[in-house]
C-alpha cells in the first residue's frame, strides 16, 4: 500500500532511490515519483503507471542531488494521474505518504487561501507544514507541529528547500524503518527496501518522528521526548528478493513451498510431537477460539476452523477483519483470539487486534514478517518461514499459515485431551509428507497449463469442494479473479442448488477440489447435479477419487493421496497453478495484478 524510500548520501541518489522503489513496486505501482534536493532547490520527477515510466522520463529529464525521497503508489484518493502522483510539494516542502490522512478535507478548509493541485490527502500535509514554516518555524518544527493535527494512518517522508541534509520521518499505523549506511543514511517502509543498503535497521514505534541526517537519526516519541529505539541487524531473507530464474516471482514463490513448508514444519514439531518454541498459552483453559485475517489468510483461517473443532473439540469463529473491527462482538475473557497476516501490518486486523486485546484471555498472532505491528502487539507471536513473498497473489504464505495452523490444532487436541499420542504422531508424520507430495503436485504443472487454455477463454469459473475444502475452493477463486480478472466464485458443494446452480451452463467450467474422503460420495452427487446441467466439469481428486467418478467429467487431475483432513496444503497447488497458468493464457500481469497492493495498510 505505497512505497517510501529516503536517501541521504554522499552520491547521486537518483538511482539509488529508482532502485529501491523496484523492490517496494510490489506495495503499489499506479504511479512513481522522486524528490531531490540541489543547491538548496527542491525538484521532482513523477510518472503513472510502473516504474519504468519513470526511469524513462528520468533519462530525458534527470534529477540531480544527493538527498531524496521516492513513492510508489497504490491510489485511494485520486485517480492514478501525474497530478495525483507523489512526491506532493507545497512552497518549500515535498511529502510522500503511506496511509490515510482521515481529517484531510478539514484540514482543507482551515487553510482557505492555499490552491491545491491534486486530489489527494497527503498533499494537505504537505501544505500544512509549508504553513507552519510561514509562520516562522524551523522545518523540523514546522513538520513536528505539523505530525500533531493528523489523523488516520501515515507513514510520512518530508524534505526541504534549503535543507540538504534533513529528511523527516513519521509513522503513525504504517511501518517505517531507518537504516544506517556508512556515511549514508535511508528511510524506507520495509526493510526489502533497505535491505541491498545496508543490513542495520531502526524500526519507528506508533507515533514516533526522527530527524535524519548524513550523522545519524534522532528520534521523538508521540509526545515529543527523545526516544532511544534499538536497532538491529535484518534477516539475511529479506535480501532474497529475485525471481531465481522464473519468469515471475508468483512462480518462484509456488515453487519455493516445498522448501519452506519443510522449516516452517521443523520449526513446530520435533519427532512426531508438536512443540512449539517459547509458547505458554494452553488451549485446554479456553474456551472458544475466534480466528480474524483477511483475503487469503482468512481463508486460512476457514480451513483451521475445521481442525480446530474436529481435532481439539474447540468451537471456534472466523471473521473477516473488516467486519470483526466495528460489529462490537462479544469476546468473554476465557477466549482466545488469533490474527493471521502475512505481512502483519493489515490495518483492519491490526486494528480488530487492538479490539481483541481488550478483551481475550490471550492473544496470539501467525505472521510472516516477525518485526510487524501485529506480531508486537500479541502475546504470542507466531512465524510462519515462508521468506520474503513479493508476488501479489499470496502462495507460499498461505501454505505455511496452514502448516503453522495444522500444529496450533494439533497442540490444542493435546491440551484439551482431544487427539490421542498415536493421532498426533500419525498427524505429524503426515504434515512432515506434505512437502514432497506438494513437489509431485508441482510435476503436474504441464497438464494445468493445457487445460487452462479453456478456463482462460471462460468469462465464469465456479470452484468446489467440501470440509476443509470449501475454503480451498473460495481460495481457489481468489487467486484466479486476483491474476486473471475472470470472475469466479467458490462454494460449499453442497450449497450450488441452493442458488449458485442457475449460472451452469456448457461455457461455465466448475472446478471440483474433492479428495476421496468420507463425503467424496456427496460431493459426487453435487457435481452429477452440474453434469446434468452440460456444465464443464474438472475434477481433482487423488488416483481412487478419479477412478470412482472420473467417468465423463470434462477433464480430471490425478492428485497424490493425502490424509483427507490435511489436503488443503496439497489442493493449494493446483488453486495455485490454475490461476498463474490461466493468467499467463490471458497475459495478464501476474505478479502486480490490477488495482491491487501486497501490504494493506489502509481501511
Ligand atoms: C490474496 C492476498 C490478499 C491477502 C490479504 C491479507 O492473494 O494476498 O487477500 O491475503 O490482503 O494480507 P495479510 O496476510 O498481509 O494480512
Amino acid at each position: 500500500m505505497c512505497g517510501i524510500i529516503g536517501v541521504l548520501s554522499d552520491h547521486e541518489v537518483a538511482p539509488i532511490l529508482l532502485e529501491a522503489l523496484k523492490r517496494l513496486e510490489y506495495r503499489g505501482y499506479d504511479s512513481a515519483g522522486i524528490a531531490t534536493v540541489q543547491n538548496g532547490a527542491l525538484d521532482r520527477r513523477r510518472a503513472v503507471g510502473k516504474l519504468h515510466n519513470l526511469s524513462d522520463l528520468l533519462v530525458y529529464e534527470p534529477l540531480a542531488g544527493r538527498i531524496g525521497i521516492g513513492h510508489t503508489r497504490w491510489a485511494t484518493h485520486g485517480g492514478p494521474t501525474v497530478k495525483n502522483a507523489h512526491p506532493h510539494l507545497a512552497g518549500r516542502v515535498v511529502v510522500v505518504h503511506n496511509g490515510i490522512i482521515e481529517n484531510f478535507r478539514e484540514l482543507k478548509e482551515r487553510m482557505p487561501g492555499r490552491s491545491f493541485e491534486s486530489d489527494t490527502d497527503t498533499e494537505t500535509v504537505a501544505h500544512l507544514c509549508e504553513t507552519f514554516m510561514e509562520k516562522g518555524l524551523s522545518p523540523r518544527e514546522a513538520a513536528a507541529e505539523t505530525l500533531k493535527h493528523l489523523e488516520g494512518a501515515f507513514a510520512l517522508a518530508f524534505l526541504f528547500e534549503g535543507e540538504e541534509d534533513l529528511i523527516v520521518a513519521a509513522r503513525k499505523g504504517s511501518p517505517l524503518a531507518i537504516g544506517h549506511g556508512d556515511g549514508e543514511m535511508y528511510v524506507g517502509s520495509d526493510a526489502i527496501a533497505l535491505s541491498p543498503l545496508t543490513d542495520r535497521i531502526t524500526y519507528l514505534e506508533e507515533g514516533d518522528y526522527a530527524f535524519v541526517t548524513r550523522a545519524g537519526v534522532e528520534i521523538h516519541d508521540v509526545e515529543g521526548r527523545l526516544a532511544n529505539r534499538e536497532t538491529r541487524a535484518i534477516a539475511a531473507q529479506a535480501a532474497q528478493v529475485d525471481k531465481a530464474g522464473h519468469k515471475h516471482f508468483m512462480a518462484k514463490e509456488i515453487f519455493e513451498q516445498p522448501t519452506v513448508l519443510s522449516e516452517c514444519l521443523s520449526y513446530y514439531a520435533s519427532g512426531d510431537r508438536v512443540d512449539v518454541p517459547d509458547f505458554q498459552i494452553d488451549f485446554a483453559g479456553t474456551d472458544r477460539l475466534i480466528m480474524v485475517a483477511c483475503g487469503t489468510a482468512h481463508y486460512a483461517c476457514q480451513v483451521a476452523k475445521y481442525w480446530f473443532e474436529q481435532l481439539a473439540g474447540l468451537p471456534c469463529d472466523v471473521d473477516i477483519a473488516s467486519e470483526f473491527r466495528y460489529r462490537e462482538p462479544p469476546v468473554s475473557d476465557r477466549a482466545t483470539a488469533l490474527f493471521v497476516s502475512q505481512s502483519g501490518e493489515t490495518a483492519d486486523t491490526l486494528a480488530a487486534l487492538r479490539y481483541a486485546r481488550e478483551k481475550a484471555r490471550s492473544v496470539i498472532s501467525i505472521v510472516n514478517v516477525a518485526e510487524s505491528s501485529i506480531a508486537r502487539e500479541s502475546d504470542a507471536a507466531l512465524p510462519i518461514l515462508a521468506g520474503v513473498e513479493i508476488g501479489v497473489a499470496s502462495t507460499k504464505a498461505f501454505v505455511n499459515q496452514l502448516g503453522a495452523l495444522a500444529n496450533l490444532a494439533i497442540l490444542a487436541g493435546r491440551q484439551r485431551g482431544h487427539l490421542t499420542e498415536a493421532r498426533e504422531a500419525e498427524l505429524v508424520t503426515t504434515l512432515r509428507s506434505l512437502p514432497g507430495l506438494i513437489n509431485q503436485a508441482l510435476a503436474l504443472e504441464e497438464r494445468i497449463r493445457t487445460v487452462t487454455g479453456r478456463i482462460a477463454e471462460a468469462q465464469s469459473v465456479l470452484f468446489l469442494g467440501r470440509g476443509p475444502m470449501f475454503p480451498m475452493a473460495l481460495e481457489g477463486a481468489l487467486k484466479l479473479k486476483e491474476i486473471s480478472y475472470i470472475h469466479a466464485e467458490g462454494y460449499a458443494s453442497g450449497e450450488l442448488k441452493h442458488g449458485p446452480i442457475a449460472l451452469v451452463d456448457k461455457s461455465v467450467p466448475v472446478i471440483v477440489l474433492a479428495p476421496r474422503d468420507a463425503l467424496f460420495d456427496k460431493t459426487v452427487s453435487n457435481m452429477q447435479e452440474v453434469m446434468a446441467r452440460d456444465g464443464l466439469v474438472w475434477l481433482v481428486s487423488d488416483a481412487e477419487g478419479i477412478e470412482a467418478a472420473g467417468h465423463g467429467v470434462w477433464e480430471t487431475l490425478v492428485m497424490p493421496k493425502v490424509d483427507p483432513i490435511l489436503a488443503p496444503l496439497l489442493y493449494a497447488v493446483p488453486a495455485q497453478l490454475i490461476a498463474y497458468h490461466t493468467a499467463l493464457h490471458k497475459g495478464t500481469d501476474v505478479d502486480q495484478p490490477r488495482n491491487l497492493a501486497k501490504s494493506v495498510t489502509v481501511e
